[in-house]
């Protein structure tokens, strides 16, 4: 579904009409396009003296060939980038800002008190007008609950306030992220920044994202542009909406896809995995003997990579008036199916070693909606499963995580009445709602190879809608 509004206040009179009556002015959002560079645009790097991250932010600006500059407080990166032959300068001459750049990228993994938050303070006071639209901003720490000591734990968990305000505050449809980096996963970066560095994360912000060091850190693809070629990728509910765009998007890194959704949707479904060159299972996964039927079908093709549980229904009632089927059919679809499936998969081996299983919560599930209680609860309980099982299938190679979408505009919100449909997508940092192409891009990014430190990890795909903030 198409959002006017935006279309509208991007034209001429209707932005001079909305500057006039003070109303929001949603920017149309930078999106991926095939071929193209992970940034166009300069990163500003900035840091402390202890920052521990800068070898690997050198590495992996070198592997994307970005084009870097290094804020007053931290000379040292000139020498470092220089060493990793990065093109790198300084930002801004006597106190006069730099040129505008499209990231900031701050190591702040050496704050280890709180009377060390200046320096945060004098890196964004300096930077934060010089962000161009779609623009970046990533702070990198330790988990707070790895820091030994008490106050370096406390000035970790810190930064979260900070860059959730600051995705709020700096408008521009300019995206901010925390990211944890356990101690040994800093190999296990790449991945995760080029997403966050990239148009593909364009409706993702205020999110905290944790990188661990795993059993199998994940190898970077041969090629970046085709990071799941020879991959094989299940996509539940892959005939419309969100889940047919995953299947696109995989189909564009490489991957093989099987689409898979319930028989009356077999010609919708025909015509996505035609599209993809993939193929098709007409199955409800919500039968008693699908969790088998799927395994049969992984060992036939030899076992799967990639699974995305995407499928998903909506029964609204208030719990007073809802009927007894309504509250068993979401839960079963959207909650003990995943679980039911997963543990066939897992037990029968037939999931590749380094294989991603990758769910679809919902920001329902983190915030709670009238009339949702069924939805909610299977919602939440999708986000229960990935942090309780995903600690479980680590020492297997396997990861687990999740995607909460916020609005986003499919058959499913289109049929949301429109006061509701309205203040859905405007309460958001964005002022708009998300496309399924944004849900699919942050799910790619858990698919990938290279991806092995990210898992347990719930991320919206909201804009930072206020909802459950
Ligand atoms: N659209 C949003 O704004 C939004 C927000 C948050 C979460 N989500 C979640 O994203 C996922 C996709 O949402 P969408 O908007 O594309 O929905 P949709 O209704 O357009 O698509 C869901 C697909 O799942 C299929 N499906 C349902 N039950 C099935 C079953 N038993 N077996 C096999 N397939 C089944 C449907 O046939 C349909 O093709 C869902 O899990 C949904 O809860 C959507």
């Amino acid at each position: 579904m198409s959002d006017s509004y935006l279309n509208f206040a991007n034209s001429a009179m209707g932005a001079k009409l909305a500057n006039a009556l003070g109303l929001p002015k949603p920017l149309v959002l930078e999106r991926y396009q095939a071929g193209q560079a992970v940034i166009q645009g300069t990163v500003m790097v900035g840091g402390s003296a202890d920052s521990t991250l800068l070898p690997a932010l050198a590495r992996v600006f070198h592997s994307i060939n970005a084009n870097t500059v290094a804020h007053r407080q931290l000379p040292q990166w000139m020498a470092l980038a220089n060493a990793a032959g990065l093109m790198t300068g300084r930002w801004g001459i006597e106190d006069q800002p730099g040129e505008k750049v499209k990231a900031l990228v701050f190591d702040a993994t050496g704050l280890s008190d709180s009377s060390q938050s200046t320096a945060l303070y004098d890196f964004f006071h300096d930077a934060a007008r010089s962000v161009l639209p779609c623009g970046r901003v990533i702070v990198l720490g330790r988990p707070p609950e790895a820091c030994k000591a008490p106050r370096q734990a406390t000035m970790q968990r810190a930064l979260e306030g900070l860059t959730r305000s600051l995705a709020n505050e700096l408008k521009k449809a300019i995206a901010v992220q925390l990211v944890y980096v356990a101690e040994g996963a800093e190999t296990a970066l790449e991945s995760t920044l080029r997403f966050l560095l990239s148009p593909r994360s364009t409706y993702v912000s205020g999110q905290v994202i944790r990188v661990s060091v795993a059993v199998d850190a994940g190898l970077a693809p041969a090629d970046w542009t085709a990071p799941l070629a020879g991959k094989k990728v299940l996509v539940t509910g892959a005939s419309r909406g969100i889940g047919a765009s995953i299947a696109e998007v995989m189909a564009r890194e490489g991957a093989e896809v099987i689409c898979l959704d319930v028989p009356q949707a077999l010609d919708s479904l025909n015509a996505v995995a035609q599209q993809v060159a993939g193929k098709s299972i007409a199955m409800d996964i919500g039968a008693a003997d699908a969790p088998q039927l799927l395994a049969d079908a992984a060992l036939a093709d030899g076992g799967w990579d990639v699974v995305v549980h995407n499928a998903g229904i909506t029964r609204d009632k208030t719990v007073a008036n809802m009927q007894p089927h309504f509250w068993e059919m979401v839960v079963n679809v959207n909650l003990s199916t995943q679980e039911r499936i997963n543990e066939a998969l897992v037990e029968r081996g037939a999931l590749k070693s380094g294989a991603r299983i990758i769910c679809v919560s919902s920001i329902s599930g983190i915030a709670g909606n009238v009339g949702q209680t069924n939805y909610a609860l299977s919602k939440a309980g999708v986000i229960g499963m990935v942090q309780s099982m995903a600690p479980h299938l680590a020492p297997l190679g396997i990861t687990l995580n999740a995607v909460a979408p916020g609005f986003i505009e499919t058959a499913m919100t289109a049929a949301v009445p429109f006061a509701l449909r309205e203040a859905g997508r405007r309460m958001n940092s964005m002022s708009q709602g998300g496309l399924p192409q944004d849900v699919a891009e942050a799910i790619c990014w858990f698919a990938s190879p290279a991806s092995g430190g990210v898992t347990g990890n719930v991320v919206r795909v909201c804009g930072q809608s206020i909802m459950g903030a």
